[in-house]
């Protein structure tokens, strides 16, 4: 079965969570997109032009403890913009969401750009102060952060560029289930979330 479910929304929303979950609930495959980003801009901080880095990307090798610094994912919204990185990560993504078994992709723009014909779409979004929030809980648990304010200061400062840039902007799909988790638990944003994607499950 090819199924593909694409989730968007803004930094620390809940996709990753979310994503994971519904991924093993179905037995799908999972591609969080944003390693790709963030591998790129990794390399961007150790001298490597984006462009190169993004050309020469080996997806499977990414470690994602690694790129989860507040640093690297400021680099990786950077590096987001440029429409050459962008091109160069397309058909990676576009043949994960296509593999047989079924495929749940988050990111940005894979409702709205990779996966325009996705059989499910969600826009997972909460609040910046929420998102902030979530964000400093998880940063300051592996000793990454200095201040609620620097984490705050920084998911809005990704949510700004991410939105206003003019490739792939982050955006609903027209059609996207929107779901916003500033008031839900884990288990209330997967149960909606499950609802929406059974509804265009086939019944065999
Ligand atoms: O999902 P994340 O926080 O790991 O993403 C890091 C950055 O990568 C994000 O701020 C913007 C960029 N990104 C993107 O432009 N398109 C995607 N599909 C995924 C991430």
């Amino acid at each position: 079965m090819r199924f593909t479910i694409a989730i968007d929304g803004p930094a620390a929303a809940g996709k990753g969570t979310l994503s994971k979950a519904i991924a093993d609930r179905l037995g799908f495959a999972y591609l969080d997109t944003g390693l790709l980003y963030r591998a790129v801009g990794a390399k961007t901080l150790q001298g490597v032009a984006a462009i190169e880095a993004a050309q020469v990307l080996v997806a499977d090798d990414l470690d994602g403890d690694a790129l989860r610094s507040p640093d690297v994912a400021q680099a990786a919204s950077k590096v987001a913009v440029l429409p050459e990185v962008r091109a160069a990560l397309v058909d990676f993504q576009r043949a994960f969401a296509r593999r047989a078994g079924g495929a749940v992709l988050d990111g940005r723009d894979i409702g709205t750009v990779i996966c325009p014909n996705a059989e499910v779409k969600l826009f997972v979004t909460a609040s910046a102060d929420v998102r902030a929030r979530r964000r400093f809980l998880e940063l300051s648990d592996k000793g990454l952060v200095t201040s609620f304010e620097d984490v705050l200061a920084d998911v809005r400062a990704r949510d700004d560029r991410d939105m206003n840039r003019a490739e792939a902007p982050l955006k609903p799909a027209k059609d996207a289930v929107i779901l916003d988790t500033s008031t839900l638990d884990i288990p209330g944003a997967l149960r909606v979330a499950l609802d929406a994607i059974e509804q265009q499950m086939p019944t065999s």
